[in-house]
């Protein structure tokens, strides 16, 4: 039986590209395999942050997580700290880990650019990520395509370690992508990141989802109504894809290509289906918020779960590593 672990920082938002990339892509698997989610804080706090920001960002994650379609009763969903065999296993994987392949990183050298000041853990960042998800052996990591190199080190991760100490032991993660695996950000210009603040939050309310989407990039070639458009380079038409029938994103692309409608016609469309989708997620989350016990109770018992596992696999590894 397959066991399937996945990561998510808390950003405080989950937004259509986390939710498109990953998220939704976890509901359903939760019904299907043994799954663990993790709102992952010990990864969050590798850049400057606010310890209470930080408090309330994780129990919204959890939250929205939850409204999202994420079954504590399907699936082990927990915090990251609260069970700290994540950091001890991480720094046994930093002693086997050759520094040039965190170096080659494209997140690190990404987000390193935009700091003053480079913290080592920014570096071992996806030391702590494979030790997330091999502390429960898990062998297949439902993700967004920019986790993709991540899951490369993983792999190598679990090789080093197993050949030194204990062949087979861990299994090499693989990574397992939606379609929709990279949403680009409504201004079209880069994926869909908090951290450019181009979202569309998954629990915005429908007036500002559509004050977002109205003047969003569509194809560039689509100047007045009449011109004709390319639906392939289109973010809207992509977006389609994600939440309309298959029948209408035809139709999209039909009525693109002949200028049959505008990009606000087809932007109204994709904002119907988007809300006949997003609808009972915001009146889940409006439920949770009225009752959070619902919501801790639920990081508590997976916690508790998950603590049993990573105990076990720790006293494992400390036994074949000598240590105590
Ligand atoms: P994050 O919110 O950055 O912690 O990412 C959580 C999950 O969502 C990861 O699996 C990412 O790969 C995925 N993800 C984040 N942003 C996007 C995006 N714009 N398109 C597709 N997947 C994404
Ligand atoms: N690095 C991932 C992200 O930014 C989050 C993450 C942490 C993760 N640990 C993980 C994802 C383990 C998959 C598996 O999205």
């Amino acid at each position: 039986m397959p066991r399937i672990f996945s990561g998510i920082q808390p950003s405080g938002e989950l937004h259509i590209g986390n939710y498109l990339g990953a998220v939704r892509n976890w509901v359903q698997l939760q019904h299907e395999v043994e799954s663990f989610i993790c709102v992952v804080d010990y990864h969050a706090i590798t850049l400057p942050y606010a310890p209470e920001d930080l408090r309330r960002r994780t129990f919204e994650m959890g939250l929205s997580l939850m409204a999202a379609g994420i079954d504590p009763a399907k699936c082990t969903l927990f915090v990251q700290s609260r069970v700290p065999e994540h950091t001890e296993l991480a720094w046994i994987f930093n002693t086997i880990t050759p520094l040039g392949e965190l170096e080659r990183q494209t997140q690190f050298k990404d987000k390193a650019s935009r700091q003053e000041s480079v913290a080592a853990g920014l570096l071992n960042y996806p030391v702590l990520q494979a030790a997330d998800i091999l502390l429960y052996k898990a062998d297949t990591v439902p993700v967004g395509e920019d986790q993709v190199q991540h899951l490369e080190l993983s792999r190598e991760i679990a090789r080093r370690w197993n050949a030194r100490f204990g062949d087979g032991f861990f299994p090499e993660p693989q990574p397992r992508l939606t379609p929709t695996r990279r949403i680009m950000g409504l201004d079209g210009q880069a994926k869909m990141s908090k951290s450019l603040g181009n979202t569309v939050g998954l629990l915005e309310k429908p007036d500002d989802m559509w004050a977002k989407l109205r003047p969003a990039v569509t194809d560039p070639a689509r100047v007045r109504r009449e011109d004709p458009g390319n639906p392939e380079i289109c973010n809207i038409y992509h977006l389609h894809k994600a939440f309309s029938p298959p029948a209408t994103v035809d139709e999209v692309a039909t009525k693109c290509r002949t200028a049959g409608w505008g990009c606000i016609d087809c932007k109204k469309v994709l904002f119907e289906n988007l809300n006949a989708e997003l609808t009972p997620i915001r009146a889940r989350a409006e439920a949770l918020q009225a009752d959070p016990r619902l919501v801790t109770d639920a990081l508590d018992a997976g916690a508790a779960h998950a603590g049993t596992i990573a105990k076990g696999t720790m006293a494992e590894v400390r036994q074949r590593m000598g240590l105590r």
